[in-house]
């Protein structure tokens, strides 16, 4: 079965990683499991997020697996993916792997490439892929996203954020991810009504700014562990029905 994946994308600091933790967790909560998490960000912190630890990322796996001595006995594809498996962190619910930083000649075609390959190899039953991506444009203008079933577009509420989400959609739509879906998910939402909420996308979800998330940074607990009942974690919860619900329509998930 092919899993549904999730990327999102969006300016700094306006909130991936915390809805990408969150939404992982939700999935979770909701049985759609397993689910893939999968951090794109070279300065890797999905795990922190998630509250896991990595031992290595994927992105060096490019050199290493053609320059160093590959046991005897064993081909290089093997070795991919015994390396691939070592980097992959096993918890409950969720599988995560950091991708890391590319090494060589700066491109993510290889590692992404080996992600596609070893996640085939591995033949987990993922029901979801979540994807964390760096902030701003690159990975899309670069078409290291690949091209997922559903692009969330994470934003401030603020004007500007929302001119990037919509200059960020209209890169990904000239760079081959015509046919994806694309939600706004505005994030930090102070407000009490939905009314200036922009008309330029069809899909929104409005997520609040929560005191609980504050709290989870000063405490350095995981952010993706938010008590339940917490306003962001309501919304995302929300969220997660939405993309269960694509997934359905895009082909049938199993129940749980
Ligand atoms: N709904 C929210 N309410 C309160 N604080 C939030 C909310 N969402 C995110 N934050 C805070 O905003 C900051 C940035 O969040 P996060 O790291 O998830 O953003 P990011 O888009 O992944 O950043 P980067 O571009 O650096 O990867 C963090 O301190 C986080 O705790
Ligand atoms: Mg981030």
């Amino acid at each position: 079965m092919k899993p549904f994946s999730v990327a999102l994308s969006g300016k700094g600091g306006t909130g991936k990683t915390t809805v990408a933790a969150l939404l992982v967790r939700s999935l979770i909560a909701a049985g759609r499991v397993p689910v893939l998490a999968v951090d794109a960000d070279p300065n890797a912190n999905l795990h922190e997020a998630l509250g896991v630890k990595i031992r290595e990322t994927i992105g060096g796996l490019r050199e290493e697996a053609f320059t160093e001595q590959i046991p005897p006995g064993m081909n290089r594809t093997d070795y991919i993916s015994l390396r691939f498996r070592k980097s992959l962190v096993e918890s409950d619910g969720f599988d995560l792997i950091a991708m890391g930083r590319p090494e060589g000649s700066g491109c993510y075609c290889f590692a992404n490439d080996l992600l596609t390959t070893s996640v085939q190899l591995l033949e987990r039953d993922y029901q979801f892929v979540i994807i964390d991506n760096e902030a701003g444009m690159e990975h899309i203008a670069r078409g290291t996203l690949g091209i997922p079933d559903l692009l969330l577009i994470v934003s401030d509420p603020g004007a500007r954020g929302v001119r990037t989400a919509i200059r960020i959609r209209t890169l990904a739509r000239s760079v081959g991810v015509e046919t994806t879906p694309v939600l706004l998910v505005l994030n930090r939402w102070k407000g009490t009504t939905t009314d200036e909420i922009p008309a330029a996308f069809d899909n929104v979800v409005v997520i609040p700014e929560d005191p609980a998330i504050e709290d989870a940074d000063i405490r350095g607990s995981p952010v993706g562990s938010l008590p339940p009942g917490s306003p962001a974690r309501v919304a995302v919860e929300n969220l997660a029905e939405i993309v269960v619900k694509m997934a359905e329509q895009k082909r049938k998930v199993p129940r749980p």
